[in-house]
């Protein structure tokens, strides 16, 4: 819990107290325990009341979740394959990418969709889909759940991008129950990053 001995409103010590909390965590922390249905629409449409310049909302998700991983199974295994890994060709490779889509209850894809006519420049929808992402990762942290945002080749890969009917694909999240203690984590202090003009 955060504890501010300021007279903070419950409300605010409840958002700081998420964002404090929300934590990166190895899949393999996860249980396999699927989230309900209607957990996943709310981190959804929390994700959807990102800010975007111009309301151009330029996100889309997909999740992958129960059988669905099949299908993300195949994206890891032939973006893995398209890559430039030594052993893109390898067979034990090729199932450990499989193998990982399985290991986490609930993926969601993290999509940039830029408009037909960009009225932004490209940078300003990937910050939109970025606080799109920070959005679904706290309200999943109320949730009781902890994941990953997993930016690596084969998560932001072309192939994977379009075979999931995506122009851009800036990663996925991964979110389940946590199996134990959440690793901690630290950040530097604000003297070391703020500059204040008073
Ligand atoms: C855009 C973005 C991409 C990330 N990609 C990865 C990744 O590919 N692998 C990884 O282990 N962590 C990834 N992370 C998570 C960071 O490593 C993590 O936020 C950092 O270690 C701090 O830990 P915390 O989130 O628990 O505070 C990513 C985070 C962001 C914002």
């Amino acid at each position: 819990m955060t504890t501010l001995d300021t007279p903070f409103p419950p409300a605010a010590l409840t958002v700081l107290d998420v964002i404090r909390s929300r934590r990166t965590v190895d899949i393999s922390l996860l249980k396999p325990d699927a989230v309900p249905r209607e957990v996943v629409e709310a981190i959804l449409e929390a994700g959807t009341w990102a800010p975007n310049h111009g309301r151009t909302e330029p996100w889309r998700f997909t999740v992958f979740t129960g059988e669905g991983r099949a299908q993300l199974a195949e994206v890891f295994a032939q973006a893995y394959a398209a890559g430039s890994a030594p052993d893109r060709e390898d067979g034990a490779a090729l199932e450990a990418q499989r193998a990982r889509a399985w290991r986490a209850p609930l993926w969601i894809s993290l999509e940039l969709h830029m408009p037909e006519k960009p009225k932004m420049p490209e940078w300003e929808e990937q910050a939109a889909v970025a606080c799109a992402a920070q959005n679904m990762w706290l309200a999943a942290t109320a949730f009781g759940l902890a994941g990953k945002w997993v930016s690596g080749p084969v998560m932001v890969s072309p192939v994977a991008a379009e075979l999931l009917g995506a122009p851009k694909l800036l990663g996925l999240l991964f979110l389940g129950y946590p199996a134990g203690e959440l690793p901690s984590s630290t950040r530097a202090p604000l003297s070391e990053k703020v500059t204040w003009v008073e």
